[in-house]
């Protein structure tokens, strides 16, 4: 495991959007604080967060079908089965999956991320994807960056504004992936209803969490230059490659896998 040998302290006097996250999946990786955070937040974020898991991995068997044997899954969270390896190793049993996020809890149960298949490998590394130099230079000890990688950065970047540049971090390890990689990429949105987006907005900020919402055309702003497979720029349920059936319940997230050319 690339981290520190000493785990830093969780802090459960405030809420960490990795917990709030485990607490809308029903998970037991939660506090208190982090459950009040859920418990205010719309059904939307409850539906949405299902439905994430459930596009991470039709996205994930998707791409290991398609031959992509290396993952790169930045802002993981709490693990919560089926994991991505699993779902790209049932498919390619040696792939190389790298697993990266920045809270200590996730960091405590990673351990059940790293139960690879004795044909692949995973790894975890603690670190914040606000440094992607450090990430990639940590992964880079586990996946080829000379062949195609699918990197996913699911549910993460609308915990950044603007001013993190989150578009440009996305760029700097798309330029480190060789051509034929993927980017696999979801995203809260703030038209889909303007509503239960603000709703969403205020519920995290009142626990102290920065929730930055974006429109279809601002999400669209970090494929610039990649090829968006079909069937496109979507809301989660509508992504569908025939490994799963889509439902139709609304949740206000965004979803897209793009190829690097
Ligand atoms: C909503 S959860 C999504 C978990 C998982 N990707 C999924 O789709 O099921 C967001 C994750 O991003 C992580 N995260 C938030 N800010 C981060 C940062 N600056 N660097 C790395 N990870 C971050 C959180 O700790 C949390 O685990």
């Amino acid at each position: 495991m690339t981290a520190e040998k000493s785990h830093p302290p969780i802090d459960t006097s405030r809420p960490h959007s990795a917990r709030v996250y485990d607490s809308l999946l029903g998970g037991k990786d939660n506090y208190p604080v982090d459950q009040a955070v859920a418990e205010r937040l719309p059904i939307e974020a409850k539906i949405g967060a299902r439905q994430q898991r459930s596009f991470m991995n039709r996205a994930t068997a998707w791409l290991a079908g398609e031959g992509v044997t290396q993952f790169l899954d930045i802002g993981t969270g709490i693990p919560t089965e089926p994991n991505l390896h699993q779902t790209a190793q049932e498919i390619n049993p040696s792939a190389r999956v790298v697993y990266c996020d920045n809270d200590p809890i996730v960091l405590r149960h990673a351990e059940a991320l790293l139960v690879s298949r004795p044909e692949g490998v995973t790894d975890y590394v603690h670190a914040d994807v606000r440094e992607p130099d450090v990430i990639l230079d940590a992964a880079r000890k586990v996946l080829d960056f000379d062949r195609p990688i699918a990197l996913s950065l699911l549910g993460l970047l609308h915990f950044l504004p603007d001013a993190e540049d989150p578009i440009g971090i996305v760029r700097t390890f798309t330029d480190a992936m060789a051509p034929g990689s993927y980017v696999v990429l979801s995203h809260g949105a703030s038209d889909v209803d303007e509503e239960i987006g603000q709703q969403s907005e205020d519920e995290y900020q009142k626990g102290g969490i920065r929730l930055a919402l974006r429109s279809r055309k601002e999400f669209s702003r970090f494929f610039e230059d990649l090829d968006i497979v079909e069937p496109g720029l979507v809301e989660a349920p509508e992504w569908f490659q025939g490994t799963d059936a889509p439902t139709p319940e609304k949740s206000g997230l965004y979803v897209a896998v793009a190829r690097v050319p």
